[in-house]
């Protein structure tokens, strides 16, 4: 068995960029075709061996709890309309894992999010998915199967990277690397957002594997970029911090290029819809 079986899935963001769309649903809830993008990091989580999630969710969108919520009812409705397809798969959504809602009561930074689940996670190692970055390693293994399997070697708290183009950087945690060894590398610093100078191109993308030290790091970090207590500058106070440069094509689905992308690249990837998309994008002129 796994060591790691917690994760938790900040989704308590204002979703600003993706208004109007965000005033009435989060944007965790936008649909790749037919599927929310929090069922993607969900699935993310079951595939990598982990059996309790908690997501962290704000007040006035209760959507996702109700997406993930079994409801008996609706099932045997389904059935009884001869969609038994249908009741099989909102079944199958809300039974994947133990999922715990965790309410957010203010958008003060992804360090404060974490904070609010201090006491469920107690005394575990967990992996921490940040709902806007969603990561896809075609028939490979997923990102936080990655990082739980370089956890298992290197035993120290990992944050997930990959290099981005240098004029990217700004928009990004950024860590200044000390010794390689093969994917994994020392984290020696890190910076939220640098305006210039970054002390490299390595970007933290939204996936993380702490350890309860992250908390009393939390309890000792002051309001930083954009005024937030950022989980970047917490990480700067832990004690060993290593980078794992993970596999996998990763998109912002905050961003209205980026989740178009997702959208374009998972159609294609589907066998119902695939072919005919391909054969669609191919005829516009
Ligand atoms: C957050 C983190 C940042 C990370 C990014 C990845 O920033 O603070 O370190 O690189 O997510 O998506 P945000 O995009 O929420 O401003």
């Amino acid at each position: 068995m796994s060591s790691v079986n917690k994760a938790v899935i900040l989704a308590a963001g204002l979703g600003t960029r993706f208004l109007p769309f965000t005033k009435a649903v989060g944007k965790e809830m936008l649909p790749i075709i037919d599927t929310p993008t929090i069922l993607y990091h969900v699935e993310e989580c079951v595939a990598s061996g982990i059996s309790d999630i908690i997501i962290c969710v704000k007040e006035d969108k209760p959507e996702i709890e109700k997406f993930f919520t079994r409801d008996e009812e609706y099932e045997k409705y389904l059935i009884s309309t001869g969609h038994k397809d249908y009741a099989d798969l909102i079944k199958y959504v809300s039974t994947l894992a133990n999922i715990y809602f965790v309410t957010i009561d203010k958008p003060v930074g992804i360090g404060y999010t974490l904070y609010q689940c201090k006491d469920l996670l107690g005394d575990d190692p967990f992996v921490v998915i940040l709902g806007d970055d969603l990561i896809i390693n075609k028939g490979g293994e997923p990102v936080t199967k990655q990082l739980i399997d370089a956890y298992e070697t290197c035993h120290h708290p990992l944050i997930g990277v990959q290099t981005v183009a240098p004029e990217r950087t700004k928009k990004y945690g950024i860590i200044k690397p000390g010794k390689v060894e093969g994917r994994l590398i020392e984290v020696k610093g890190m910076i939220e957002k640098p305006k210039d100078n970054p002390p490299s191109n390595y970007a933290c993308l939204g996936r993380y594997l702490l350890e309860k030290d992250i908390f009393t790091a939390i309890e000792n970090t002051k309001p930083g970029a954009g005024n937030e207590i950022q989980l970047t500058d917490a990480l700067t106070k832990i004690d060993s911090l290593y980078a794992y440069d993970f596999i996998g094509k990763r998109y912002d689905i905050g961003d209205k290029e980026e989740f178009v992308k997702a959208t374009i690249d998972l159609a294609l990837d589907r066998e119902d819809i695939g072919p005919a998309i391909k054969e669609y994008i191919k005829s516009i002129k």
